[in-house]
């Protein structure tokens, strides 16, 4: 809403002195500026990607045109059948915030999510600056805590999941008192919101591509647009229900304390080696200086500009680092005395952060190099680690709550 900053504030000294007369004042303001009409909400563009792949102003416009047919708007959202979206569950979850005819909540997304996760998904919400870890940004469609392998989506129910209980340990909250319903109209918004931003990234990487007759145009066709573009994108999230990680039973006659002991054997050891980020003590006092997948490629980024001569596109670049990008901030590796579990804290959880690890972080998968039989005895013994302090953490550490991430 555009509001005027002398008239407000010449309100306000108004209203100390003349109230009645400062109150029509207010009337008088609230007219003119329009108040409680809000423009309609728009999708921001990847400004970070199309500087990267240094798009013009007109092939800024020919993507927005495709995502606008494909996708519609924040206030009106579509989704090609491809993509196997209920347009229905978009539509609870989008647009402002409203009852409708019959006093059902609208807007969903807007109301809970969008002031950390941004109108767009791209985790520009105003909150997002001062939170450590920063929003997801679902865009480049990478998620971390799910129960399908690396580098495969999450199913609907991990999203369900990270809605109801949160993500402990972070701002995100969790989602608990809302009914069933709408839970599921959000978590079919994230998945549209991700998809869309997927198909914004191959669109905008798809111009490197094109050869000299195409003369810097997009091909318009279906085959192209939808087949070359949008499915790729969309048959991934369909794969994850397929793609769930496997967990042995644990067995029954199961001696703890020997499993316990086991897992310490490999935390330490070569193979699992979960003490060169973790550190000796379990604190997260390893290697802390990596960052995760968000934060790396704007480091990365930054470091590219440094060897560029185009000072033109260098000032473009920086004012784009400044407007669509937060400051990178490093991700340190858990403290696992804690007993505060970002993914969840049951057991099969844990199992299948040390499976899979963490997708998007630096934190690397087991699987392939220990066997399942050793990872339930790792998450043994990391489950044991907030209960044993006797004398294994050394008396040079600092306390307990070291780790405020
Ligand atoms: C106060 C800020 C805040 C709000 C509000 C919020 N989130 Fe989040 N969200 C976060 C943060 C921070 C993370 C990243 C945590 C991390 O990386 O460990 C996150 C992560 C996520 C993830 C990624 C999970 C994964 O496995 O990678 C999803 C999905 C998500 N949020 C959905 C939502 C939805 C849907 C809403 C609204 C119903 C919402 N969030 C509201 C802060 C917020
Ligand atoms: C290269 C560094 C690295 C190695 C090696 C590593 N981790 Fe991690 N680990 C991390 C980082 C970084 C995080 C935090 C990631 C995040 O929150 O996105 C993490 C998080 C975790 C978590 C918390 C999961 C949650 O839900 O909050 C557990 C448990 C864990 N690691 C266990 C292990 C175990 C066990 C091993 C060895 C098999 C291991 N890690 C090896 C870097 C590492």
């Amino acid at each position: 809403m555009p509001t005027n900053p002398t008239l407000t504030a010449t309100s306000l000294r108004a209203a100390s002195m003349r109230p009645l007369q400062s109150c029509l004042l207010a009337l008088v303001v609230a007219a003119t500026t329009g108040c409680g009409a809000t423009p309609p909400a728009w999708f921001r563009s990847n400004m970070v990607e199309a500087t990267k792949q240094k798009l013009t102003p007109d092939q800024e416009r020919q993507v927005a045109t495709v995502l606008l047919a494909m996708f519609g708007t924040p206030d009106d959202p579509v989704a090609p059948p491809e993509t196997g979206l209920d347009v229905a569950k978009l539509q609870l979850a989008a647009g402002p915030v409203r009852s409708d005819i019959v006093g059902r909540k609208n807007g969903l997304y807007r109301e809970h999510c969008a002031h950390c996760h941004g109108v767009t998904g791209d985790a520009l919400g105003p909150t997002a600056a001062f939170l450590n870890p920063y929003p997801r940004d679902y865009r480049p469609g990478v998620f971390k805590f799910k129960s399908t392998e690396r580098a495969d989506k999450p199913t609907h129910a991990d999203l369900v999941r990270i809605l109801e209980n949160g993500i402990p340990g972070t701002s995100m909250p969790s989602f608990a008192l809302l009914s069933e319903t709408q839970v599921d109209a959000l978590v079919e918004y994230v998945k549209y919101l991700s998809i869309r931003g997927e198909t914004e990234i191959n669109l905008m990487r798809a111009f490197f591509e094109l050869d000299d007759e195409a003369e810097g145009k997009l091909p318009e066709t279906r085959e192209f647009l939808v087949g070359e573009v949008l499915e790729p994108v969309a048959e991934k999230w369909k794969a994850a229900a397929d793609a769930l990680i496997p967990v042995p039973e644990i067995p029954a006659d199961l001696d703890l304390e020997a499993s316990i002991a086991k897992g310490r054997e490999l935390f330490y050891g070569d193979k699992a080696n979960c003490v060169k980020c973790h550190g000796p003590t379990g604190l997260g006092d390893g290697q802390a200086n990596d960052y995760d997948d968000w934060n790396k490629s704007i480091v990365e980024w930054k470091k590219e500009l440094g060897g560029a001569d185009d000072a033109s596109w260098l000032s473009r670049a920086k004012q784009v680092l400044t407007g669509d990008a937060l400051e990178p901030r490093t991700i340190p590796p858990r403290n696992l005395r804690m007993g505060i579990y970002r993914g969840g804290r049951r057991p099969i959880d844990i199992y299948y952060r040390v499976h899979a690890g963490i997708n998007g972080a630096p934190m690397p998968a087991a699987k392939g190099t220990i066997s399942p039989e050793d990872i339930w005895h790792i998450v043994n013994y990391v489950r044991s680690l907030p209960y044993t302090l006797d004398g294994e953490l050394g008396a040079d550490r600092p306390a307990l709550v070291r780790d405020r991430f």
